[in-house]
């Protein structure tokens, strides 16, 4: 059972904070365990660690709003090894991103490149699934609502809003669009 592997993880503030996080549009930590129950069945079919791989998976995208597409693996790596986590399992999560960064050099890390690749086309499918009963938007406000880098964003980066509140308060209308 691959939830034994990462129980201790499963039980950590910062895992369980990525359930208010948002990622491709559905909850971070859906995501996550995604890419865990892939890592769990394709590892020995790859010849790679198990445990390792499950372990990378769950924490492989921890603050990975602070980087880029190809940098966010080195970001959620430190944070890894900060959680206690061995090199193995850093190392698994540096290349999850392949080809977008680094090439893995593990068969831990390659098992964590197609893991990857099939959740993040389940969270997709999950997402358009949804779009027909209005649970993905729902889902989505939600995230939005709670997720605080969503909020801390959405605090700074309005200039539009802004001007669109300050003419409305000002009774000046907006300009219209020709056409
Ligand atoms: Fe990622
Ligand atoms: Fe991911």
């Amino acid at each position: 059972m691959f939830l034994l592997a990462i129980e201790d993880l499963l039980a950590h503030p910062r895992v369980i904070e990525t359930r208010e996080h948002i990622h491709h549009s559905i909850p971070k930590h859906d995501h996550m365990m995604r890419v865990a129950r892939f890592a769990h069945y394709l590892a020995p079919l790859m010849g790679a660690d198990r445990r390792t791989a499950v372990r990378a998976a769950i924490l492989h995208d921890l603050d990975s709003r602070l980087g880029t597409l190809t940098s966010h693996g080195a970001i959620a790596a430190r944070v890894a090894t900060e959680l206690g986590e061995p090199e193995d399992v850093a190392a698994a999560i540096i290349s999850h991103m392949y080809p977008f960064g680094p090439r893995p050099t593990t068969p831990e890390g390659w098992v964590l490149v197609v893991a990857d690749k099939l959740a993040s086309l389940h969270d997709l499918s999950w997402f358009m699934g949804g779009l027909f009963t209005g649970r993905s938007l729902r889902v989505r406000r939600q995230l939005c609502a709670s997720d605080p880098y969503v909020l801390a964003r959405r605090a700074t980066h309005r200039p539009i809003g802004k001007v669109w509140r300050r003419r409305s308060r000002a009774g000046t209308p907006m300009p219209q669009i020709e056409g």
